[in-house]
């Protein structure tokens, strides 16, 4: 008799309803394969959101974990590590950035950028005091804190969880004189997401980014790239803005900085923007523990060989054509960057859930996000044979 029905149960019965999993119940994983409680085996492409961009249990990453759960796992930051300067050096070094300040979830990094612009605005800018405005893009998804779902234009999202933190505006993503009109003598910082992931892998029209950035610079306000989910070779370079020759003036980690072992997020800028917090207003029991440097510390070290962002703009390829020529066939839109794709299914077809539960059935697993959109965005170990299969088992269930 199969696990799986009594186990889905099982997991239900204790827990708030917030999320809506597939009904599978994995066990075990290795590279972009998960084994679920009944033996069956499924291609990940989700990659745990990209928390998994360099798939399941990498060695290396593991190895890392192992030797530094048999040492030392906590400190607190209210003692100095041996974990901790390496990780701190070579991150701010991938980054091109004096400082980072390692936190632990991405919404918490997304909350230390809010706090620091504000405070840089206040110190060095010189806002008026309480008056500090953030613009932000409509669908951004930023995480799920009372602060970020205060700017969230997702009902679902937002909806019931007031009063709402002031001080943003938020403007169509994409057109770069709605943010220039919305920039005020108060504005300390942008906060854009330079792909929107949640949203369906929206990726802003050509010359945004860099637009952003002359105007973030004229009017002496922080470009913050939100990076948790497009960053760290997800879309063929280390960070999305890359694409565009952008360096944003902060960027937010997270998600794949933990090596798919631990949460591991960190904000990464200059000294004069960083250099503003001071012992007392920030930190986090967790933030830097020294389990998490350790396993970052290698992740950095992969992405530092480039051997990842090279895969996935080899294989992010061959994935986009693939699907693209599924368009007509199922398909009614592709877009997005390297190992990274939001897919618009025909909404007379199905919707994207039973396009899911289609797939999974067919061994790939995927999720839906808005109405008929799904995204994927496999584990960057994935093959080119793993991708042709993936791309076979969607056209078999956009025909089916
Ligand atoms: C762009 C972006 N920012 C922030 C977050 C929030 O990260 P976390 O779920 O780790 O709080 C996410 C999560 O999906 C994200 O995609």
């Amino acid at each position: 008799m199969l696990r799986t029905p009594s186990a889905v149960r099982d997991a239900e019965r204790h827990t708030a309803h917030n999320y809506h999993p597939l009904p599978v119940v994995i066990s075990s994983a290795e590279g972009a394969w998960l084994t679920d409680v009944d033996g069956r085996r499924y291609l990940d492409c989700l990659a745990g959101y990209s928390a998994l961009n360099f798939g399941h249990r990498h060695p290396k990453l593991i190895e890392a974990a192992h030797a530094q759960l048999d040492r030392l796992t906590l400190t607190s930051r209210a003692f100095i590590h041996d974990q901790f300067a390496d990780f701190c050096r070579e991150l701010a070094a991938l980054c091109g950035k004096d400082l980072v300040l390692p936190m632990n979830t991405g919404a918490e990094a997304v909350e230390t950028g809010i706090k620091v612009a504000r405070k840089w605005g206040y110190q060095v800018k010189g806002v008026t005091p309480g008056q500090a405005n953030i613009v932000v893009a409509e669908g951004n998804f930023h995480g799920r804190t009372t602060t970020i779902v205060s700017f969230s234009t997702d009902e679902d999202a937002r909806a019931d969880f007031g009063p709402y933190t002031p001080g943003f505006t938020v403007v169509p993503y994409g057109d770069l004189a709605a943010l220039t009109e919305a920039i005020d003598e108060n504005t300390v910082a942008v906060l854009l997401e330079p792909i929107q992931g949640e949203q369906g892998v929206v990726v802003p029209p050509e010359g945004y980014l860099p637009g952003v950035r002359r105007v973030c610079t004229e009017r002496n306000v922080l470009f913050v790239a939100d990076e948790i989910q497009s960053g760290l070779g997800r879309t063929g370079a280390t960070f999305a803005c890359e694409h565009e020759g952008v360096e944003p003036d902060m960027y937010l980690l997270g998600k794949a900085l933990g090596g798919g072992i631990v949460p591991v997020s960190a904000v990464a800028a200059n000294a004069d923007v960083l250099g503003v917090l001071r012992p007392g207003q920030h930190g986090s029991t967790f933030g830097g523990n020294p389990l998490a440097c350790a396993v970052a510390t290698e992740v950095v070290r992969l992405l530092a060989t480039g051997e990842f962002q090279r895969r996935s703009a080899e294989l992010g390829e061959r994935l986009h054509a693939g699907l693209r020529g599924l368009i007509g066939k199922g398909l009614v839109a592709v877009r997005g960057r390297g190992l990274w794709a939001g897919l618009d299914i025909d909404p007379e077809l199905m919707t994207g859930r039973q396009a899911c539960e289609l797939l999974m059935e067919r061994g790939v697993l995927a999720k839906d996000t808005h109405g008929s959109t799904i995204r994927l965005a496999p584990p960057l170990v994935i093959t080119e044979d793993e991708i042709d299969h993936a791309v076979a088992q969607l056209a078999a269930v956009l025909a089916a």
